[in-house]
């Protein structure tokens, strides 16, 4: 099978395009002949060798696909061949074929094509177990996302509104923050022209944000404490604005608030497993009704994953970007 492998890290052109053995799914797997893969922010550390796979990981980048069944490891029996399935994956998903332990796999919602579907399983899933299964966002709250045009924002501001919460979002430009106020966000702020900390309590009479999702890490650690509500849940998912800074837990104290940061990857499978049959059960519905849907930028070949990459790191897109085999 064609695959996209890293033989050294790199810029985008480290990604090369080559004939691998195909997988062999192992007992409680499904292998998926892949339709589409979703790209996604994890990659482009991976390709630059600083986020290797889990051991026992698929070698290749890659963390979610849509497709078909096309074979089955010994013990699966939630699943048959020719199913149309999407995947939360550990790596491979830039490949033709991928294995994935059964736990990890939904079907295709109905209403989204099954190429549409390689946008949902790491968004869906990250948004899913940050915000509602460890934050535990209520009807009422105040949600703030940061890069809220992007894969996971999109998805975020979605999953909040559905759930009768108060979304705000910071971006990079007008054009996203009018992508954000679509989706369903109340309060946009450009963090180029703006303090969100000074627009959030103007916003909430004073209060704050009852949830943070943070993407930024250290950078903006100190003002996210600012930010935060009476009981706030601070979760930070990404470290783009690197991975050391001070706590004042002094402010943290007073505000009897939480700081909390996850990796999706890194949990085992059975946590994983965990994630995904409550999405199943809490966000599948509402895809399935149109009122929650995957917000795709561009598709791009297999081959092209590089470009793909490029796209992603010039970071003009809103939402997700997805590999065609
Ligand atoms: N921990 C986990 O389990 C997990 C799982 C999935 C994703 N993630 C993380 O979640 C984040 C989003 O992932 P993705 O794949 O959806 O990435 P993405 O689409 O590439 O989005 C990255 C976003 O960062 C924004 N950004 C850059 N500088 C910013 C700043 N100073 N303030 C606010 N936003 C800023 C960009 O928007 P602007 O142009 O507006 O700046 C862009 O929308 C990444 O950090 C990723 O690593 C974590």
């Amino acid at each position: 099978m064609k695959a996209i492998t890293i033989p050294e890290p790199g810029e985008a052109d480290a990604l090369v395009p080559a004939d691998v053995p195909t997988p062999e799914p192992a007992q409680g797997q499904v292998r998926i002949r892949v339709g589409a893969a979703g790209v996604n922010r994890a990659d482009v550390m991976q390709r630059k060798g600083f986020y290797p796979p889990p051991p026992g990981a698929s070698e290749y980048p890659g963390l979610e696909v849509s497709g078909t069944v096309d074979a089955l490891g010994e013990g699966v029996d939630g699943w048959q061949v020719g199913d149309e399935v999407c995947a939360l994956l550990e790596g491979g998903g830039y490949a033709d074929y991928v294995c994935v332990p059964e736990g990890q796999v939904l079907p295709v919602p109905s209403g989204v094509s099954v190429e549409d579907a390689a946008a949902l399983p790491e968004v869906v899933s990250t948004v899913w177990a940050n915000v509602f299964m460890t934050a535990n966002l209520m009807p009422g709250q105040t949600l703030l996302v940061h890069g809220g045009s992007s894969g996971i924002g999109t998805m975020a501001i979605q999953l909040a509104r559905e759930v009768g919460a108060r979304v705000a979002v910071t971006a990079g430009s007008a054009e996203k923050l009018e992508a954000c106020r679509t989706l369903g966000a109340e309060v946009l702020v450009n963090y180029r022209e703006q303090d969100f900390v000074e627009v959030l309590r103007a916003a909430t009479a004073g209060a704050g944000a009852d949830v943070i999702l943070d993407n930024m890490g250290a950078k903006y650690l100190a003002r996210n404490v600012d930010a935060l509500a009476v009981n706030g849940r601070l979760v930070v998912i990404g470290l783009q604005g690197g991975a050391k800074a001070e706590l004042d837990l002094g402010k943290l104290l007073r505000k009897r608030a939480a700081v909390v940061a996850t990796s999706l990857r890194a949990r085992p499978a059975s946590e994983k497993a965990a994630i995904v049959a409550a999405v199943r059960e809490h966000v599948w519905p509402l895809v399935e009704s149109g009122r929650v849907k995957p917000v795709i930028q561009s598709r791009h070949p297999l081959g092209e994953a590089a470009a793909a990459h490029q796209e992603l790191e010039a970071s003009g897109h809103i939402g997700k970007i997805l590999l065609l085999p």
